[in-house]
C-alpha cells in the first residue's frame, strides 16, 4: 500500500475536514458551507461511506488528500506530510527529492524556532529576556507553548547554527531568516530580539515576528516588532496570528477574538481566552477574514479605535461588513492600553468587556452621536450622513433594513427619506463585496435543464441500478446532449448487461482501469444522489426516474425535430424533392412520437 493510500485507510473524512469547517449531519451523509467559494446555503458534501466530499456550488471534490491539499495549498507530498502524523503512518521517503522545496523551508524555519528556544534558556542575553517575558505575566508553559525564543547580539548566529545543520543559504534566505548588507555579505535577520513563531492554520512555523530586546527599546532604530519577509511559505495577509492554537475553540466558543498584538494574543490564550487571533497590528484583509469565517462567523475585536472615523476608515472592518459578518466591538476602559496590560491588571475587566461587546453599527452609531444635538439641523445632518456611509456597506439587507429603521426613529427623518437618500449609491458602497470574494469559481453544476435531467438519472441509476434495464429500454444514449454523460450511461448499461448488478466501488475501478472519464463524473453523481435522495425507496426512486425519463426523451425529440428542420433549408436549395419529402416525413414522424408521449 503507498503512503497516500495508508494514510487514506487510517484518517476519517469527516473529523479531518471537520478541523477546517463546520459541517452538519444531514441523513447518511454531512453537508457544509463550501470553503473554496462564497455561498450561503450548503453545497458541499461529504459521504463518510465513500470517504469523498463534493461541492455542487464549485464543482471541486475528491477524497480526503484533495481536500486538505486544496485546503491548505500545498503540494500533494507537502498534504502527505501534513497528514502523516495525524494518521500515524511513517512516509517512506525513497530520496530527499521527494522533500519539496516547502518541506525544506519548513525545516529550516521549524529548526531556526528550536534554537530560539534553546538560547532563551541558554544564553546569557537569552536568559535576561526570559526573565523579562516571565516578569510580564508568561508563565514557563506559556513561553514552551509558544515556543518563544531568542536570538543573540551578534550578525550570524542564527546562520552559522542552520549551516550547521545542513541548511544551504539559499534555504535560509528563502525562508526569511537571512539579509544580505549591500556589500553582499549575509547577516541574520533577526538579531537580539525575541522572536515568536508564526504559524499557519496547521500549525507549521513559517515566519516569525520578533519583539526588540525591551533594554534597547529606546535606542534602537526601526520598530519595536519586525517580521519575516513575504516568503514562499509566508504571505502575511494570509495568515492570523495564533489560529492554529484558537480555530478549535472559535469552533466550540461560536466566536472569535480577535487583538492587534501578538502579545496580546498569548496573554489571553493563557488567560483562558483561547479563541484569539491576532491581526498583528494592521487591518485585517479579506483573506484573513474569510479564513476566520471557516470557523465561525462571529468576530470580536479588541481593537484601538479612539475615534468612529477610525473604524469607518479601518478596511477590516469595511471587508468584515461586506463579508457579512457579525462583528463586535470589544471595549476596554480607558486606563488599559491593550488587552495583554488589562489582563496583567485585572483579567475580570477583560472577561467582562468581552461580554459587554456590542455590534459594530451599535458602537458606530453610538461614537458619532456622542455630544451631538439632534434637534440640531446641522448634527442631524451630520449624523445621518455618516450612519447612511455605513449602513450602505451591509452585506446583508436584514441589517440594513434594521439599521433604516433605527436611524429614522433616533433622528426622526423619514425611512423613506434615508433610503432616497442612498438611491444613487447604494450599491456603489458594497463594491468590496466583489473584490473581497474569491474570484468567482464558475457554477459547475450543469446550466440547462437538459443537462441537469441527465445528471440526476445517472445518479439515480448508480443509487437504484436494478432500474437501469428499464431506462436503457426508454432512454438510448444518443438520446443524452453531452458526450461525456452519454458515454457514462454507457458504461452503465454495458457494464450493468455484463455484470447483472453495479457495485459502487467495483464500477469505478472499472472505469478507472478503462481510464474513461467516468470516474471524475461518478464522485459527483454518487454525491448528488445521496444529497437529493437519500431518503427515497425503490418505488419513490422508480417514479422520479420515469418522470426524468420521459423528460429527457421529449428534450431528445425535439433536438432532433429542431435539427431535421434545419436540414430542410438546405434541402431546399441544394438537393431534390426526394430528400425533402424524406426530411418531411421523419419530422413528422418525431412529432407524432413526441406527442405520444405521456409516461413511461
Ligand atoms: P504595540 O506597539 O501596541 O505593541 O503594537 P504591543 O503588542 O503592545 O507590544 P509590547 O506589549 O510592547 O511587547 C501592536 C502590534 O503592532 C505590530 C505588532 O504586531 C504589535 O504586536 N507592530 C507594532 C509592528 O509590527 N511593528 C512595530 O514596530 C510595532
Ligand atoms: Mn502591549
Amino acid at each position: 500500500m503507498s503512503s497516500a493510500e495508508e494514510i487514506k485507510t487510517k484518517l476519517d473524512i469527516v473529523d479531518v475536514i471537520r478541523e477546517y469547517i463546520q459541517v452538519k449531519a444531514v441523513g447518511a451523509n454531512f453537508q457544509a458551507l463550501c470553503p473554496f467559494h462564497h455561498e450561503k446555503s450548503p453545497s458541499f458534501v461529504i459521504s463518510p461511506d465513500k470517504q469523498i466530499w463534493h461541492c455542487f456550488g464549485c464543482g471541486k471534490g475528491g477524497d480526503v488528500l484533495s481536500f486538505v491539499q486544496e485546503m491548505e495549498g500545498l503540494s500533494f507530498p507537502d498534504t502527505l506530510r501534513l497528514l502523516a502524523p495525524k494518521a500515524g503512518v511513517t512516509l517512506k521517503y525513497e530520496s530527499t527529492q521527494e522533500y519539496s522545496k516547502r518541506g525544506r523551508l519548513l525545516d529550516c524555519l521549524l529548526a531556526a524556532s528550536e534554537q530560539g528556544q534553546y538560547w532563551l534558556e541558554h544564553d546569557a542575553m537569552g536568559k535576561k529576556m526570559k526573565a523579562y517575558l516571565l516578569k510580564r505575566g508568561l508563565s514557563e508553559k506559556t513561553l514552551k507553548d509558544w515556543q518563544v525564543g531568542y536570538v543573540p547580539d551578534a550578525w550570524t548566529p542564527m546562520l552559522d547554527y542552520l549551516r550547521s545543520k545542513k541548511f544551504k543559504d539559499e534555504e535560509i534566505f528563502a525562508a526569511g531568516l537571512a539579509g544580505r548588507s549591500e556589500r553582499g555579505s549575509a547577516y541574520d535577520r533577526f538579531r537580539d530580539r525575541i522572536i515568536f513563531p508564526i504559524k499557519d492554520v496547521s500549525g507549521h512555523v513559517i515566519a516569525f515576528t520578533a519583539r526588540v530586546n525591551p533594554e534597547k527599546e529606546q535606542t534602537i532604530p526601526g520598530g519595536k516588532y519586525i517580521n519575516s519577509p513575504q516568503t514562499e511559505v509566508y504571505d502575511k495577509s494570509r495568515v492570523l496570528f495564533a489560529l492554529d492554537k484558537a480555530k478549535r475553540n472559535i469552533k466550540d466558543r461560536g466566536f472569535a477574538i480577535v487583538v492587534e498584538g501578538q502579545m496580546d494574543a498569548i496573554a489571553c490564550h493563557q488567560h483562558g481566552f483561547t479563541n484569539t487571533v491576532a491581526s498583528s497590528g494592521t487591518a485585517l484583509t479579506a483573506e484573513q477574514l474569510n479564513l476566520l469565517k471557516r470557523f465561525s462567523n462571529n468576530i470580536a475585536l479588541s481593537f484601538d479605535m479612539d475615534t468612529a472615523g477610525q473604524l469607518a476608515a479601518d478596511r477590516g472592518i469595511r471587508e468584515a461588513m461586506a463579508l457579512d459578518i457579525n462583528l463586535k466591538i470589544i471595549t476596554l476602559s480607558a486606563e488599559y492600553k491593550d488587552p495583554d496590560q488589562c489582563l496583567q491588571t485585572n483579567p475580570d475587566d477583560f472577561k467582562q468587556a468581552v461580554i459587554n461587546s456590542r455590534p459594530v453599527m451599535e458602537y458606530y452609531f453610538d461614537k458619532i452621536s456622542a455630544g451631538k444635538d439632534l434637534s440640531k439641523l446641522a448634527d442631524k445632518k451630520e449624523v445621518v450622513r455618516l450612519m447612511l456611509n455605513m449602513i450602505v456597506k451591509l452585506a446583508n439587507k436584514i441589517d440594513q433594513e434594521f439599521w433604516f429603521k433605527r436611524l429614522a426613529e433616533s433622528t426622526g427623518v423619514s425611512e423613506q427619506i434615508l433610503r432616497e437618500s442612498v438611491v444613487d449609491k447604494p450599491l456603489k458602497g458594497k463594491t468590496p463585496l466583489k473584490t473581497v470574494v474569491k474570484p468567482a469559481v464558475a457554477e459547475l453544476e450543469p446550466v440547462n435543464r437538459d443537462e441537469r435531467l441527465a445528471d440526476i438519472l445517472l445518479a439515480l441509476l448508480l443509487k437504484a441500478p436494478e432500474y437501469i434495464p428499464y431506462a436503457a429500454s426508454h432512454l438510448e444514449p444518443e438520446d443524452l446532449l453531452s458526450d461525456n454523460l452519454r458515454q457514462f450511461y454507457k458504461n452503465l448499461i454495458i457494464y450493468y448487461n455484463k455484470f447483472a448488478l453495479l457495485e459502487y466501488d467495483a464500477f469505478r475501478l472499472y472505469l478507472q482501469e478503462q481510464a474513461d472519464k467516468g470516474v471524475e463524473i461518478i464522485d459527483r453523481l454518487a454525491l448528488l444522489a445521496e444529497r437529493d435522495y437519500y431518503d427515497y425507496d425503490l418505488n419513490q426512486l422508480k417514479s422520479e426516474l420515469s418522470k426524468i425519463l420521459l423528460e429527457l426523451k421529449k428534450f431528445s425529440l425535439k433536438r432532433k425535430i429542431k435539427q431535421l428542420e434545419g436540414q430542410i433549408g438546405v434541402a431546399e436549395a441544394s438537393s431534390g424533392q426526394a430528400d425533402l419529402n424524406n426530411l418531411m416525413t421523419e419530422i413528422k414522424n418525431l412529432t407524432e412520437q413526441l406527442n405520444s408521449l405521456h409516461s413511461f
